[in-house]
């Protein structure tokens, strides 16, 4: 493989060397600034984004590089029937690294075993989303000083929200931290993140349907959105997309240096009334989302 289509792929040290080089490069932009002149970053995207793919872009054009491709699945061949290998193959003749976001649950891994060149998956179906856990993580090392000890609430669309899965797994190597995965009924978190991951590493974690039974003991409280365009019928959505909202009243039992993330975009999960907050992050992780994704186009595209 010569992306990144799963966190699990990178070691320990390799995911500590992308944090520290994105703390060195919010120390010192100006350093980096020519690092990837005359490269080209192609996003493909077949899925709705605002954040993940203007942040490649920005990443991109930050390291002195240029960016190309296409943001909906309409406007590329793909509505023609060309399928992802070919579009991998094609697209491999006019960049140098692709990020790639795909409804279809292993589309990037296909595309990176058919590219020529790197391809970073930025979101495939309801499975994983290894560039947003790498943002989280930079958020919880830079709010926290730490990623070790540490109780981490992930509450809401716990089964399709592809963010929860990968920032378990991430979380999951690190000493002292355990879950209180917090969810409706139907939207726990799926069977391969419970066996593989969880039982596998022998971590603590349970399962609860109360926000407010679980906060007081919270270091880190990740809220979801749920993820309508994964459900098969509407009145499922309807009647499961409200079950939390995250009101002033239900933090007064939270600790003082609680952090509260949300990948975003966000619906109605945390009240605008949060933001001003100090706890609240979400605003946050937009913006470490850049520089990770900076230290990342470095290191696969072997730039020094
Ligand atoms: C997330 C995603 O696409 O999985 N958004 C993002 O990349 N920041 C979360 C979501 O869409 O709910």
């Amino acid at each position: 493989m010569n992306g990144l289509i799963d966190i699990q792929q990178l070691t320990t040290d390799e995911i500590e060397g992308l944090i520290k080089k994105a703390l060195d490069i919010i120390a010192d932009p100006e350093k980096y600034a020519q690092k990837c002149r005359g490269k080209k970053l192609a996003t493909l995207f077949y899925e709705p984004s605002t954040r993940t793919r203007l942040s490649f872009e920005a990443a991109m054009l930050e390291l002195g590089g240029s960016v190309l491709g296409f943001s909906e699945a309409q406007s590329s061949s793909a509505s023609k029937g060309e399928s992802v290998a070919d579009t991998a193959r094609t697209v491999g003749c006019f960049a140098d690294i692709i990020a790639m976001r795909h409804p279809k649950e292993g589309a990037p891994l296909v595309a990176d075993m058919n590219a020529s060149i790197p391809v970073i998956n930025a979101g495939d179906g309801g499975h994983n989303h290894p560039t947003q856990t790498l943002t989280d993580l930079l958020t919880i090392v830079r709010e926290k000083g730490r990623l070790s000890n540490m109780r981490v609430g992930c509450c809401g669309d716990l089964k399709f929200g592809r963010t929860v899965h990968s920032l378990i797994a991430a979380m999951s190597r690190y000493d002292g931290v355990d879950f209180v995965l917090i969810s409706p009924e139907e939207l726990r978190v799926p069977e391969h993140v419970r066996t593989d991951v969880l039982e596998a590493r022998g971590i603590t974690y349970r399962e609860t349907e109360s926000l407010v039974e679980a906060m007081p003991e919270l270091d880190v409280l990740y809220m979801t959105r749920v993820q309508r365009e994964r459900f098969f019928n509407e009145a499922d959505y309807i009647r499961l997309k409200d079950t939390y909202i995250l009101t002033p009243d239900k933090l007064e039992s939270a600790k003082e240096d609680l952090i509260i993330m949300h990948p975003l975009p966000r619906v109605n999960e945390i009240s605008t009334a949060i933001d001003s907050d100090p706890r609240a992050c979400y605003f946050k992780q937009v913006l470490n989302g850049k520089y990770i994704r900076m230290a990342l186009i470095l290191k696969l595209l072997g730039v020094e």
